[in-house]
């Protein structure tokens, strides 16, 4: 048998990335690759790269000149590392990589990750191999399901791809071009894939897809199953606790998947709903294909269905164009909806998207002057959500130890961080915790109910000795 080889992947950007990586990892175990988190003693090196927003591409070309240091090291010990570039930006910029940066040998887009082991071995042979095809086969029926071991040690909380790329052409958005069009997986391959992770102690799966709620994969009884279906299934499982999904768009909510969130208890009350903008103008011109009230009426169904749902949202400010008072209709928005957090960002030109055409910009001055004053609203308003927690008891979903000795980390069902000091048995339950304080995103609490045998323990917690993980 070969000795191991070593890989280590970086990933940049989005879940998927995430996810994606761990499937890499997956594919390359047949081969005899074992991970490593340095990437110093690693025979193979893969840049898993990002290119929704700025300057994604300049980051990977200076990482990759960071690299060919390592490997001109590696060479004077004998040893050959191989370098490859995976993900978005390999998608984007295709052979352009391996002509600006001669040391990688291996590009690969997001849809043919599944052939990495056939593409290095090409690389073995001609020095160079890219794949950057949207090949018409589902990657995922061809990759090996990761083993026990390996699912325990990522944890109780794992995420799942259901569907990839998109259709919606939002005019900003360089993923229908990077990603694809919209494929939903098979729900019986997704069912037997959680399934197996639940098996293996994971207790929360969050189902991702670019557009993870235009969803509409081929069920086992032959019919297209939407996300609200898919998600009763998986409720079903045993050991499934807690069911998320993301990232939506406003427009492919369907009824399934609002009353999921009404009759199924492990549908976390938390939806990531992107509106990038309160401006009608400027909804029109991103094409989102639904306006302001559009949006609110969403968020207004949701809550009807669900009542202590709350959201998260993206937001551009400073898309071609903008004026103050566009501007002004996003905070009004914002200050309309409450958020429990949210996501903002500067408008970058990605190439070959048609934003990426218009001329009038929003000056640096103001895109910044705009962001700050959105990020101080939304931070007003996650605070307020977070300290309204305080006094209350709530469930935890306990994750693993903390680095505070004694101490363990689970979320809320909002994705907030909550410690306790309690007996890592906890891990991998869900406990209702009384919530005593907040240091900065982080809740502090106790057990709700410390006699349970599993919660006892003799490090267990007086308030004033609870102290902040990470
Ligand atoms: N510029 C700035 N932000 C962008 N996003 C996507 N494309 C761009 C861009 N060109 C943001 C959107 C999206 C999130 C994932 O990234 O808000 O919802
Ligand atoms: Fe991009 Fe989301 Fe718009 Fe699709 S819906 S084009 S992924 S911003």
């Amino acid at each position: 048998m070969k000795p191991p080889r070593k890989l280590h992947i970086k990933s940049y950007g989005c879940q998927m990335n995430v996810y994606d990586a761990q499937r890499m990892v997956d594919t390359l175990e047949p081969e005899g690759f074992v991970e490593t988190g340095n990437p110093e003693d690693a025979d193979l090196v893969i840049l898993n790269t990002c290119h929704i927003r700025e300057k994604a591409s300049e980051k990977v070309y200076s990482e990759l000149g960071r690299l060919r240091a390592l490997k001109e090291e590696a060479a004077r010990r004998g040893r050959r590392m191989n370098i490859a570039v995976a993900g978005c930006v390999a998608q984007a910029e295709g052979s352009e990589i391996i002509h600006r940066a001669p040391v990688v040998a291996v590009v690969v887009g997001p849809q043919s990750y599944h052939h990495l082991p056939e593409l290095l071995a090409r690389a073995e042979k001609d020095g160079r191999a890219l794949e950057t095809e949207f090949p018409a086969e589902d990657k995922f029926a061809f990759l090996p399901p990761p083993k026990p071991d390996v699912i325990r040690a990522r944890g109780v909380s794992s995420f799942v791809t259901i569907q990839e790329g998109c259709d919606k052409f939002c005019t900003f958005c360089v993923v229908p071009y990077t990603r694809g069009a919209e494929v939903s997986r098979p729900a019986g391959r997704i069912i037997d894939e959680v399934t197996r992770l639940a098996e293996h102690g994971v207790r929360e799966v969050t189902l991702i897809g670019q557009n993870v709620n235009a969803y509409h994969g081929e069920g086992p009884d032959g019919r297209i199953w939407r996300l609200g279906t898919l998600l009763h299934r998986l409720a079903g499982i045993p050991g499934i606790v807690r069911l998320r999904y993301s990232t939506s768009h406003p427009r492919d909510l369907d009824e399934t998947l609002i009353e999921a969130h009404r009759d199924v208890p492990a549908v976390m009350p938390f939806v990531h709903l992107p509106v990038q903008s309160g401006s009608d103008r400027l909804l029109a011109a991103m094409n989102r294909k639904h306006t302001a009230d559009d949006y609110r009426r969403a968020i207004d169904r949701f809550r009807a269905s669900c009542q202590d749902i709350a959201f998260s949202s993206d937001f551009i400010v400073g898309f071609p164009t903008e004026t103050e008072e566009d501007f002004q209709a996003t905070l009004a928005l914002v200050t309309q909806i409450g958020y429990a957090g949210a996501y903002s960002f500067k408008y970058s030109p990605r190439p070959g998207t048609p934003a990426a055409e218009l001329r009038e910009m929003v000056s640096a001055e103001e895109m910044d002057e705009r962001l700050a004053r959105l990020q101080e609203l939304i931070d007003s308003q996650q605070s307020a959500f977070n300290k309204a927690m305080i006094g209350k008891t709530v469930d935890v979903l306990f994750e693993r130890s903390a680095r505070n000795p004694g101490q363990i980390v689970g979320r809320t069902a909002y994705l907030q961080p909550a410690h306790v000091m309690a007996s890592p048995a906890i891990v991998g339950r869900v406990l209702p915790t009384k919530i005593e304080s907040l240091e900065r995103y982080s809740l502090l609490g106790e057990l709700a109910a410390p006699e349970h045998p599993a919660a006892v323990t003799e490090q267990a917690s007086t308030p004033n000795e609870t102290r902040m993980g990470a």
